[in-house]
Parts: C-alpha cells; structure tokens; sequence
C-alpha cells in the first residue's frame, strides 16, 4: 500500500508501506524526518505524533485510552486528527493514506 507523508516545509514523501507494519516503523524506514518513535512502539513516548489527513480520519479510526491520553504530550500542539502513527497498521483498506507531520 502508499502512503503519503506531508511535511512542514511544504515537501512530501510517498512510499510503498508492507501490510502489518506500523506507520512509525515505515516513516522510519522510509526517512521521514520528524517521526522518531523513541520507544520502539511501545505508547511512552509520543514522538511517532501525526495528524490525519480529514479524508482518512474514518478509515484510521479513533485513538484508544493509552493513545489519547499519550496524545496530551505531544511536542507538537495535538490536534482533533493527531494519532500516534506506532498505533496506526498498515493494511489494505489505508491504501492511499495521508499523513501530515507537525512542525518540531
Ligand atoms: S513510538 Fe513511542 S509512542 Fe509511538
């Protein structure tokens, strides 16, 4: 499946994501500066932060409890689209999915 990161500078980066991976995992193998994903997955970091693009916000569904509140401190200010993009799995029915990466 592709997906689309948008960048704070305006620039984009499409790639090809493998089913069953995460968001956070194909940013980082694809690149995608400002996705960090300090621990790994595992919810305790909130450095992974994306915005949903407004087409996708029904397919991606919305943040769990652990997420939401994770969502609270964000370096960037959270908006009603932020996810947490090691919570988000690649699958089929995401094919074409746009994120967009806060500034910092
Ligand atoms: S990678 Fe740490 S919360 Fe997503």
């Amino acid at each position: 499946m592709k997906v689309t990161w948008k960048l704070p500078d305006g620039s984009e980066i499409t790639a090809e994501v493998t089913h069953g991976q995460t968001l956070m995992e194909a940013a980082l193998a694809n690149n995608v500066p400002g996705v960090i994903g300090e621990c790994g997955g595992c919810m305790s970091c909130a450095t992974c932060h994306v915005v949903v693009d407004e087409a996708w916000r029904a397919a991606t569904g919305a943040p769990g409890e652990m997420e939401d509140a994770m969502l609270d401190v964000t370096a960037a200010p959270r908006q009603p689209a932020s996810r947490l993009s090691c919570q988000i799995t690649a699958a089929p029915e995401l094919d074409g999915l746009v994120l967009i990466v806060p500034e910092e």
